[in-house]
């Protein structure tokens, strides 16, 4: 007599097939959504000064390029050098306690230390001069910035970020004269202009293209 029915019998086996499969793909969805980079959206570590965008770049409407003037031209973007600040606070605001750590750091020449937030890994890379030349807008990867007293990580930065836009970029293109305008909306024309514009692109989506 059989207490267990026979296909009890191939349960080891079945499982044993199953199992690592199972396994790799489980870990693979696991690293995939709680890799660090989605974690990483809403990053906003604690600032040295408390520089808001929201005043300078929303409410004074000072331009992105005039702090961030290598984002066209270098490969990395830069955070402004003290002088930058001190155009202005030279005059304005200038027995502030806020400015302080400015003030010193132009005294001493040392630079202040700004926290980075974003970053991809080293195997992988980035420059923004292409994008910006395509008409890629600063708000189409790093939020509304012109709206954040403190600057958080509005995308995850993650492949398959960078892939979405790479196949399929026309909706994400505007006039080169506004990619640091944060509010701006497509006309009926902009968006024919653009989809003209990225016929003429190739944003790469073979490994070599991100991955050296
Ligand atoms: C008056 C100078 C100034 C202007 C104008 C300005 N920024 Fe910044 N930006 C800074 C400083 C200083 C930092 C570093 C401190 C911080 O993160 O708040 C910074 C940091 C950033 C960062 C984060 C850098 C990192 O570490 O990852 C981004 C993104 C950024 N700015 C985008 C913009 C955009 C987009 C605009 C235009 C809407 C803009 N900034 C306008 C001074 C400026
Ligand atoms: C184009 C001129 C301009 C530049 C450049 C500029 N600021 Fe300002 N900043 C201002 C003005 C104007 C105010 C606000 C004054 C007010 O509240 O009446 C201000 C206010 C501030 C405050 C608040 C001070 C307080 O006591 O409320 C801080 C902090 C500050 N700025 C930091 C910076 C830093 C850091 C930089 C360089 C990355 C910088 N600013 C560059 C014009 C500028
Ligand atoms: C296509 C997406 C994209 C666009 C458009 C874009 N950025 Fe970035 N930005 C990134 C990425 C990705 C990083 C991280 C780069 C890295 O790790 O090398 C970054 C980093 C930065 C940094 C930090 C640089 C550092 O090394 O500390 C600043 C500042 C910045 N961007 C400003 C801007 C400004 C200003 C604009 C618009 C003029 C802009 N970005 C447009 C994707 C973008
Ligand atoms: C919102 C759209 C968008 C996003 C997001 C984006 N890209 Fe791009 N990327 C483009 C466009 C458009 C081009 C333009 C290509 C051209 O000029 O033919 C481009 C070009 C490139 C190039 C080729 C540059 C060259 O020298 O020709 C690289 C490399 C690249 N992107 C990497 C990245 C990486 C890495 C990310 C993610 C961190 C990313 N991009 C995110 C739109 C985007
Ligand atoms: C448009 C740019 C781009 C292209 C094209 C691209 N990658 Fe990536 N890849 C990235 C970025 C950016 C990261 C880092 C993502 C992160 O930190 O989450 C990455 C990460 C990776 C990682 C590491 C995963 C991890 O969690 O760190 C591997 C492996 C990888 N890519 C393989 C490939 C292969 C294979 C291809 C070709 C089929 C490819 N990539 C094409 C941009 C790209």
């Amino acid at each position: 007599m059989q207490i267990f029915p026979r296909w009890v019998n191939k349960t080891p086996l079945l499982l044993a097939a199953v199992t690592p499969v199972g396994l790799v793909a489980v870990v693979g969805i696991v690293w995939y959504y709680f890799s660090p980079k989605y974690k990483e959206v809403g990053y906003a570590p604690k600032q040295p000064v408390a520089y808001s965008h929201k005043l300078h770049a929303g409410d004074l409407g000072i331009d992105c390029r005039y702090c961030h003037f290598t984002v066209e031209t270098s490969p990395r973007a830069n955070v402004p050098p003290t002088q930058v600040c001190m155009n202005c606070h030279a005059q304005v605001k200038t027995d502030s306690p806020l400015l302080e750590k400015v003030r010193q750091s132009f005294e001493t020449d040392k630079p202040v230390e700004w926290v980075r937030i974003h970053k991809i890994p080293d195997h992988a890379q980035f420059v923004h001069s292409p994008h910006l030349k395509a008409g890629v807008g600063c708000v189409e990867c790093h939020g509304r910035v012109d709206q954040m007293p403190v600057v958080a990580q509005d995308k995850e930065l993650s492949m398959s970020w960078c892939l979405d836009c790479h196949r399929d970029p026309a909706p994400r293109l505007r006039p080169k004269e506004m990619i640091t305008k944060m509010d701006w909306q497509p006309s009926d024309t902009d968006r024919t202009n653009a989809a003209a514009v990225a016929h003429g692109l190739q944003p790469p989506t073979h490994c070599s293209g991100c991955h050296r």
